[in-house]
């Protein structure tokens, strides 16, 4: 038997490596086609149709809207992508269009390449930050603040495989998401696009999504994505969007470098560049970060573009050059292979051809980014099919997709505050429903909504439910009230907001059971964004403080891209929900977590801030609190990680495989989740490690794993985690992974224990 069984288990391991061989093969041979192909097109290119290739203009450029269609100029179009031979094109001419529309564009646009010489395909890019956010009628997901908060990467990886599919069924191929940032600066515009603040579980989400969007890459539901902002764009001094981030490189290799690692091992296939600097020089221009981290230690073969102007910015922003063609120079010179000018495009193709012929940009980087640029059209086998058609998307905008949305925002949606158990409430109770968040479909999705500052959102997503309308249809109309208390207002781009007509929302409070009190923010993306008080708005304070005094049940829904800080008014509220920027299902997935038909399971991505002068993020060093008496206290309203539920879990038997790990081994976590309560419940198991003693002050603590687990009243599940022990390697003051004997601490939930490392070992 035991003979059988191990002829058995021989085969199956030979089957496996001759599986493996073969379909590693197959990829090298593939690779050899692609390399051989592409080689032999730059060899027959001119230098002006290289540096054709090399830029990005966007589309506003080359006509206008007419209705709610956008019409090319033939002329411009030609221009472009005729006389100057254009590699790419972005972007949404201001509207959404349908996918019918997109295909019409692309179409035109791939008709005009097949009239050059070289016949290559034009690759067009659009930002999916929560799916086809420019294409009318796709299914729209969570933004990545919310996707993170599920903390379960199937749901993200589904999100990608819904994208991509919806974006071919609009014909484009290339995808400027996911941003990889770290939402570390909660002042900061832009933190929602971000998975959170944690490197690891950005990388977990991160990889999740480019998985599902990219692989198999070359089949006609699939895309290219531009992994974003190469790097520490989320981290600047100021808090303001595209301005300077004071981090030493050690700190950069620690914390920000390893989500684009792990994208990039992942095969992420182009890299869009941080639009501002890091210790004072532009990053467009830092060849240091592009040439000799990006390309070369990580063996990036896919292209660098740039974002948006920035290799302008070099000269009229930052004042490094006098003029634009030596930023030009420089950004080519320090690794850009593609830019996105966006308009004036004659200037950098002008410039860049004389910088060659004068010698100050080599031949050899032009070919070797033209070369990376063919290489992903290739790889996108947009030489053979450039274009896609909606009619063979069947699924698209379907039910199933939509439906995939709605379980991203009811895992994602955070239950902050219960007290005394107020949620979930009776379907029969009566609501007031009030607040600046409370009827619009702007705020719940946010910017990169159907327009760059999602401002059209409450036009194009009619079809959909505001939390007002889903707690309407789930209460009934007899027993919800509406006031909206305090309302949002433009001035000039930034959002601002004003007190309705406070008596009247009191009032309305008199006879309801319970107050829905919907706060936060209106939708805003990079500089219009901008804040210089993370306090959350005075009048929405004003609001709640004027509920809580009706001496009611106050349900506050926290509906903000960023955690505004709102200490005062914590205490008065029974309950809280961050329901972050769920998008089109997010009040519907809402609406069945207030009333117990979901169970919450979300857990905050981020700190959240009690004090705005307070603003550390969980990963910090021992001096900014943990009992130190005299460091700092940290002290925030919550935790990173933390999230409550409707059922009660209980943790035990953590236990580790050994005591001691040599530098090379895994360690065996395992530990038994217990769900104590009556219902069922999702609940994620967090893995914390703290190194003890190092020679470069360690961090608190570090997320080293995650699962979530569906329970069910009574039943429990072992979870276990490998620790690599190389993974707790820190980057030391000279730059290089270092694993350092000494002791380990782990923690899961209430319980810990400890480990030790027997030898120092680099990497
Ligand atoms: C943003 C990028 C975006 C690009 C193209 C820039 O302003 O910073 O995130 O991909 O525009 O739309």
């Amino acid at each position: 038997m035991n003979r059988l069984i191990r002829i058995i288990q021989h085969s199956f391991f030979c089957f496996c490596l001759v599986s493996f061989t073969v379909l590693n093969s197959e990829a090298q041979t593939n690779e050899t086609a692609i390399n051989a192909k592409v080689n032999a097109l730059v060899k027959q290119m001119s230098l002006e149709e290289k540096v054709g290739q090399m830029a990005q203009v966007s589309i506003e450029s080359l006509g206008k809207i007419e209705g709610d269609n956008f019409v090319f100029d033939p002329a411009k179009l030609k221009d472009a992508v005729e006389n100057y031979k254009i590699g790419s094109i972005l972007n949404a001419p201001g509207i959404p269009l349908t996918a019918a529309q997109w295909n019409d564009v692309i179409d035109q646009i791939e008709k005009a390449a097949n009239k050059t010489k070289m016949k290559i395909p034009v690759l067009y890019g659009l930002d999916d930050n929560h799916g086809c956010n420019y294409l009318l009628d796709a299914t729209l997901f969570p933004q990545e603040i919310g996707q993170a908060a599920t903390w379960n990467p199937s749901l993200i990886f589904n999100a990608g495989v819904i994208t991509a599919y919806e974006s071919r069924a609009a014909s484009v191929p290339w995808t400027y998401s996911p941003v990889l940032d770290l939402g570390v600066n909660p002042q900061w515009p832009r933190i929602w696009e971000d998975y959170g603040e944690d490197p690891y579980l950005t990388s977990q989400m991160g990889v999740a999504f480019i998985k599902g969007v990219q692989n198999p890459l070359g089949s006609k539901d699939k895309l290219a994505v531009s992994i974003k902002h190469y790097m520490a764009y989320s981290d600047p001094k100021s808090g303001h969007d595209r301005s300077d981030a004071w981090i030493p490189e050690n700190y950069l290799r620690e914390y920000h470098l390893p989500p684009f690692a792990a994208a990039v091992k992942a095969g992420a296939r182009t890299v869009m560049v941080n639009s501002a600097l890091i210790n004072g020089i532009p990053t467009h221009i830092n060849k240091h970060l592009l040439t000799d981290i990006l390309k070369n230690e990580l063996h990036f073969t896919g292209f660098i573009v740039t974002d948006w102007q920035d290799i302008e910015n070099v000269y009229r922003r930052d004042h490094i050059t006098k003029n634009i063609k030596d930023a030009t120079m420089l950004a080519i010179n320090a690794g850009i292979d593609m830019s996105m000018i966006p308009y004036n495009y004659k200037e950098f193709c002008t410039d860049l051809i004389s910088l060659v012929k004068e010698g100050k940009v080599p031949m050899s980087r032009i070919n070797d980014a033209v070369t990376r640029i063919l290489r992903v059209k290739e790889e996108l086998n947009l030489f053979k099919t450039p274009m896609t058609y909606l009619k063979d998307y069947p699924k698209y905008a379907s039910a199933e997709f939509h439906k995939a949305s709605y379980n991203t925002a009811a895992e994602s949606i955070t239950l902050l505050k219960n007290e005394n158990n107020v949620l979930p409430i009776s379907k029969t109770a009566t609501v007031l429903v009030t607040g600046p968040n409370a009827n619009s479909m702007r705020t719940l999705n946010g910017g990169w909504t159907y327009t760059w500052q999602g401002d059209k959102t409450d036009f194009y997503a009619k079809q959909y439910n505001t939390i007002l309308e889903a707690v309407t249809n789930k209460f009934g109309k007899e027993n919800v009230k509406y006031e909206e208390g305090v309302a949002y207002n433009m001035k000039g781009n930034w959002s601002q907001d004003s007190v309705v007509d406070m008596d009247a929302t009191v009032k309305a409070a008199a006879d309801v059971d319970y107050i829905l009190l919907c706060l936060g923010e209106n939708s805003y993306t990079e500089t219009p964004g901008n804040i210089n008080d993370v306090n959350l708005s005075p009048n929405q304070i004003e609001l709640a403080q004027a509920m809580i005094k009706t001496g009611k049940p106050v349900i506050l829904i926290l509906n903000e891209g960023r955690p505004r800080v709102i200490n005062k008014i914590v205490p008065g509220v029974a309950g809280i929900l961050d329901i972050y920027l769920p998008s089109n299902f997010g009040a519907d997935a809402l609406a069945d977590i207030l009333t117990g038909d979901v169970n919450p399971s979300g857990k905050l991505p981020i700190t959240y801030a009690r004090y705005p002068n307070d603003l550390v993020n969980y990963i910090h060093k021992p001096s900014e609190g943990g009992g130190n008496p005299q460091g700092g206290e940290y002290d925030p309203q919550w935790q990173f990680g933390y999230g409550l539920s409707y059922t009660t879990f209980d943790y035990s038997n953590l236990a580790i495989n050994k005591k001691t790990f040599s530098p090379g081994e895994t360690a065996d976590i395992s530990v038994t989740v217990k769900n104590t309560g009556s219902r069922e419940g999702k609940e994620v198991v967090q893995l914390f490690v703290s190194d003890l003693v190092a020679s470069l002050t360690p961090d608190v603590k570090r997320l080293r794993g995650f699962e979530k687990v569906d329970l069910k009243p009574g039943e429990s599940k072992t979870v276990t985690f490998h620790l690599v022990m190389k993974d707790l390697a820190f980057v030391n003051s000279k730059n290089k992974k270092i694993l350092e004997a000494g002791d380990f601490k782990i923690q899961i939930n209430n319980l810990t224990s400890t480990f030790n490392v027997n030898k120092t070992e680099t990497f």
